[in-house]
């Protein structure tokens, strides 16, 4: 959950360390802090709070040197406190470092270290480290490195570096994710891509159990047991500019506008020019295994869980195959019932969800095979799975996640109709019409944007004045209500509820009272009626009802507060143009009511423990 970067070269560190950690910040943000090795002395400058305090700590202090390591940090052992952020020291500052995961053994290394003298100033795990280091060296970082990980259990990804070698970062890769930017006479460490995006595009990903030895005149990698490995240079496809706001007000609303383009290149070269086929080339499955299966189950978290849901309704409806939808953190709980009948797919923005991949473990335990659905190219669960989908919805920065779930759900479309037409479960007539559409949809979300936006601008206030709003739909419209209900939550703090439309009288009703909000989703025209009379009954209780429709009913109209228009696509496509109005509303009462719309309360982008 927290952000690493590091840098040698021959730049100043301190801003390029700073500049990487605002580009981190959506990991982890309750502190930061970087550290710096000039002049055969260590420089630590941390902060409590927003990146920005730190940046006012830095201006004060300037730090000088080239060569630095920094973090944010989402506090996981000790409170959020500038003793407990990162770098952290020895007892003198000559061992520093930085880490992501957790150290599980730390107390017994902690009991130890203490009793051979050591003074620990912090809370955390990851002082052990440093402490260790410092106990263990003898005049060689490198190979104390490799003595000291020997001795650590559970998940890091860390960087170290001494005074006592000055010219050199040491990095550590084991259950977290970490790369190695290549520049010009320069080098990178990050945890996450957009870290270090702006100065190089060329990295090296760590795997499991392997370090870099990083100088300013190269890298060495080697197992963390010593056996040099060679590894190919990745070149990472992304825009820098993607990773900036470019003039909007927050990364989410930036990221709602890159939709249609998102959704671009999660279509191109994939559908046929003559909208007769779905090309998923990277799929290595062959149309007979893809057949053998008679059961799927998908498994993810948060946002990508909910386009799990769509999911379900779009394969057993085009596929005829029965889905089986599962919360990752259950999943690997509870001895699913899966088997290598079953084709587990795993979906996951970040590829780095720590209960997503022990679902990927868990599901090969049992001889499952899987596929995963991810944005981040060369991140764990895509490289761990056995096969992949990429949705190349480009850097998502904002913790609400709005272009990766739509480029998900564009994924899901495709590899459903590809499934129907290996299965001979849709004519080629449907393959083509639902084509044809798909090709449609960027152009169609594009126009939601334009059309709704300014609707939404201006009635959030209403929404802002209450403390619980209800989402409504049927079918695919529930699922999506799902994703609405968590968007409102997550960033605007507005309690937010999604139901069954039909399900709302066994219970829940009993909360509908005078202008309470409630957005209704009515696309599915087989059970457009129900749908209206789950409106009238939360209308009849005084409920204020915003209706997003496919098109203009006069009877649906005439029923509804506020209406949004959802252009004429296919049915079974729809989920993917009725969730950007609720994108567009949940932003919008966030801002209305001052949250911190990028980066909510409690919350990280990528969630890496559990
Ligand atoms: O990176 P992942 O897709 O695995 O992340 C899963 C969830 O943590 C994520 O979707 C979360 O629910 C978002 N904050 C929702 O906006």
């Amino acid at each position: 959950m927290c952000g690493i970067v590091g840098y040698i070269g021959d730049k100043k560190a301190s801003s390029i360390l700073i500049d990487g950690l605002n580009k981190l910040e959506y990991r982890g943000y309750d502190s930061a802090g970087i550290a710096l090795c000039h002049q055969d002395q260590v420089e630590v400058c941390k902060q409590v709070g927003k990146l920005n305090n730190l940046e006012e700590l830095v201006d004060e202090k300037k730090p000088q040197g080239r060569m630095g390591i920094g973090h944010t940090r989402w506090a996981t052992h000790g409170k959020p406190s500038t003793p407990n952020s990162h770098p952290h020291t020895g007892c003198e500052d000559e061992f520093v470092v930085v880490h992501n995961g957790i150290i599980e053994n730390y107390l017994s290394l902690k009991e130890e270290l203490l009793s051979q003298g050591h003074n620990f100033s912090s809370e955390t795990d990851t002082e052990a480290l440093a402490h260790l280091l410092e106990e263990n060296y003898e005049g060689d970082l490198e190979k104390t490195v490799r003595r000291v990980t020997a001795k650590l259990e559970g998940s890091y990804a860390f960087v170290v570096m001494t005074v006592n070698e000055p010219d050199k970062l040491i990095a550590v890769r084991k259950d977290s994710p970490l790369i190695i930017g290549i520049g010009d006479g320069e080098y990178f460490v990050a945890s996450d891509i957009p870290a270090i995006l702006s100065h190089t595009d060329e990295v090296y990903i760590l795997d499991d159990g392997e370090m870099g030895v990083v100088t300013k005149d190269g890298v060495d990698l080697s197992t963390i047991d010593g056996e040099p490995i060679n590894k190919d240079i990745f070149t990472v496809d992304w825009d820098p500019g993607m990773a900036e706001k470019a003039g909007y007000d927050h990364f989410m609303i930036k990221e709602i506008h890159e939709q249609p383009e998102s959704l671009r290149r999660a279509i191109s070269g994939r559908l046929s020019i003559d909208n007769q086929q779905v090309i998923l080339e990277e799929l290595d499955l062959s149309p007979e295994e893809l057949k053998g299966y008679e059961r799927i189950y998908i498994v993810a978290c948060g946002t990508a869980y909910h386009s799990g849901l769509v999911a379900k309704y779009l394969i057993e409806d085009l596929v005829k195959i029965s889905v089986e939808v599962d919360i990752a953190s259950e999943f690997r709980y509870r001895d699913p019932l899966v088997s290598e009948d079953t084709l587990v797919i795993v979906v996951s923005q970040s590829g780095e969800t720590a209960d997503t991949l022990a679902a990927v473990r868990e599901a090969q335990d049992k001889g499952a095979r899987v596929l995963a659905i991810s944005n981040v190219v060369g991140s764990t669960i895509p490289r761990e799975a056995d096969d992949v989908i990429y949705i190349h919805a480009g850097p998502e920065i904002a913790v609400a996640s709005t272009k990766a779930y739509i480029n998900m759900l564009m994924v899901f479309y495709l590899l459903s109709i590809h499934l129907a037409q290996i299965k001979e479960s849709i004519s080629q007539e449907k393959a083509t019409d639902l084509i044809a559409s798909l090709k449609n949809i960027p152009n169609q979300v594009a126009q939601i944007i334009k059309d709704s936006e300014k609707v939404f601008e201006e009635f959030a206030s209403e929404y802002a004045k209450h403390e619980n709003a209800f989402f409504i739909g049927r079918g695919l419209d529930y699922a999506v209500a799902l994703e609405g209900a968590l968007k409102l939550k997550e960033i605007s703090y507005l309690h937010a509820e999604s139901y069954p439309a039909g399900e709302l009288k066994h219970g829940t009703l009993a909360l509908i009272e005078d202008n309470v909000p409630v957005v209704a989703l009515a696309t599915q025209k087989s059970v457009l009626d129900k749908t209206l009379s789950n409106i009238q009954e939360v209308q009849a209780r005084g409920a204020s009802v915003t209706g997003v429709v496919l098109n203009k009913k006069e009877e649906v109209v005439d029923a509804l507060d506020h209406v949004i228009e959802i252009p004429e696509t296919e049915e079974v496509l729809t989920s993917i143009l009725t969730v950007v109005p609720l994108q567009l509303l949940a932003y919008y009462v966030a801002v209305e009511k001052g949250c911190d719309v990028d980066q909510p309360r409690n919350l990280a982008k990528s969630v890496t423990v559990e």
